[in-house]
């Protein structure tokens, strides 16, 4: 297979920003961001990764190394599938992994094996969100790469998991102990990441932290402060 850009490993702690629809990170604008992350990253030798819009990644994947993961991937094969995302096509276009079953972007519970399955044939990190414990042990049972919870009323606001809801970080730290658990939702501090980490978490999804702060580059700096010292 064809690949665009360069494979990149996805290791832990990481920190992946999550660049939705935000205009701040969509296009051009894509790019610059994620070229952000990656000097940063370089700078402070911590993992971050970006994950932008599918339009995006050829042109992101192709001009940085760090990973790039998709929002979302559908569990279908080339063929007659019009409208869907090929995870081949994904991976062709330079994507690492992918986000699946996002609170902004869900699918049924009985899909998330067959698109597992599909992933492990071209070889791509998943992260599986879930909304509640619960159902990221559910998930977790799947085998993906990655579990991470996201409580659906922080997102996008000012409260963050690890304030509001630590319990959930350690629950899920100890009930899952095979998968890894990033947890995200409302993370905006440095000390967010770091008392997430703390509790066992091996990453932290963030967006609105990183795409509507009105210095990225101060915000990055301090959340790698944050993972280096985990
Ligand atoms: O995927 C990450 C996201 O849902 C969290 O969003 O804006 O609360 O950091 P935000």
């Amino acid at each position: 297979m064809l690949y665009y850009g360069s494979m990149e490993e996805v290791k832990f702690p990481v920190l992946i920003t999550n660049f939705k629809t935000y205009e701040s990170a969509t296009g051009v604008r894509a790019l610059e961001l994620a070229k952000l992350h990656e000097e940063v990253a370089k700078e402070y030798g911590v993992n971050f990764a970006v994950c932008p819009q599918v339009m995006d990644i050829w042109m992101v994947a192709s001009q940085v190394k760090i990973p790039v993961f998709a929002h979302h991937f559908d569990a279908v094969t080339h063929g007659q599938f019009t409208g869907h995302i090929l995870p081949e096509a994904l991976k062709m276009a330079g994507a690492d992994g992918s986000l699946l079953n996002h609170a902004e972007k869900r699918i049924p519970f009985s899909q998330i094996a067959d698109s597992l399955n599909r992933a492990r044939e071209v070889g791509f990190f998943t992260v599986v969100c879930a909304r509640d414990l619960k159902e990221a042990k559910e998930i977790a049972a799947l085998n993906p790469d990655a579990v991470a919870i996201e409580p659906p009323e922080l997102i996008g606001g000012d409260i963050s998991v690890s304030s509001a809801s630590p319990d959930i970080i350690s629950k899920a730290v100890k009930e899952i102990p095979r998968v890894p658990v990033i947890v995200g939702a409302g993370v905006k501090t440095g000390e967010d990441i770091k008392i997430a980490l703390k509790l066992g978490a091996k990453g932290v999804l963030v967006a609105s932290g990183v795409t509507r702060a009105a210095d990225p580059r101060k915000v990055l700096t301090e959340f790698a402060k944050a993972l280096k010292g985990a």
